[in-house]
Formats: C-alpha cells, structure tokens, sequence
C-alpha cells in the first residue's frame, strides 16, 4: 500500500471506531481491539462450540485443575461485541471454582461489559451458554476429578 492509501485507511479506521464510540461502552471497544485469551486450548479439560440464533459461532476450551479453571480460551467468528463478550467472561471465568464459573450469566456478563445495545444482548448470551457447555462437558468427561489429581 502507499502512504495515501494508508492514511486513506487509517482515516476510516478512526471513523469507524469514533462511531462504534457513541454505541459501545470503553470496555466492550478496549477488548474487541484487545482480546484477552484469544486462543484453542491444547488438550482441555471442557470445549464446547456453539452457533448462536444469528449464525455466528464460539469456542470455549477449559483448563481444570483442583476444581478451578487455570486455563481458558475463545474463538469466534462474531462480531466485534461477541469478541468482547468472550473475552470478558473468559477473564471473569479465569481462576474460579466450576461451580462458581457456572453461576456467571447473562447478566453478570452484561454489567462486567458495561452493557450492550439490545440488537447485541445474544451475543453475551452465546459467550455464556458456551461457557457452560464446556463447563457440563468437564464434569461429562471426568475432568474436574481427574484434574483434582
Ligand atoms: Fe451474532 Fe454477535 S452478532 S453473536
């Protein structure tokens, strides 16, 4: 690319970004361009991968060990908000007990996010509900008490 059509870019990258500003909280915007735990877990405990009502997906992979998730990762090929959305909660996931993770909801995510606009409530949704797939799909295949060595 040339310098013109870089800052070409760059410019419409701020015009975006200015715009999904007014719409998004600083929280939700900081960690779509920043996602933490954006990553497959090799060997998990849990996965599990869900395709929500409007079509996109996440995958969730967990890491237990002593009843507490050590590890987790998320991929999705949603939305800005659906990255933000796995990425809140697998930071509020991290470090908690498998009964404490499954208590996390809907609405624990949504006030961590600092809200979502209404046409974007399911994507926390999804996050969730993976979340707690992976979550049965642990105790399913043992992992919980194997990890607890
Ligand atoms: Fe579908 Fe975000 S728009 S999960």
């Amino acid at each position: 690319m040339d310098n013109a059509s870089d800052q070409w870019t760059k410019e419409l990258q701020e015009l975006i970004l200015a715009e999904d500003r007014k719409i998004f909280s600083p929280r939700v915007i900081d960690n779509y361009l920043k996602p933490r735990n954006l990553k497959e877990i090799s060997d998990p405990h849990g996965v599990s991968v869900i395709t929500g009502p409007c079509g996109d997906t996440m995958y969730i992979g967990l890491k237990i060990d002593k009843d507490r998730i050590v590890e987790i990762g998320f991929l999705t090929d949603g939305c800005g908000p659906t990255v933000a959305c796995g990425s809140v909660l697998s930071q509020l996931a991290l470090g908690k007990t498998i009964t404490e993770a499954a208590a996390l909801n809907q609405e624990t995510l949504l006030i961590a996010l600092g809200g979502l606009p209404e046409s974007h409530l399911h994507c926390a949704k999804l996050a969730v509900d993976t979340l707690h797939q992976a979550l049965k799909n642990c105790e399913n295949q043992g992992g919980e008490s194997n990890a607890k060595g």
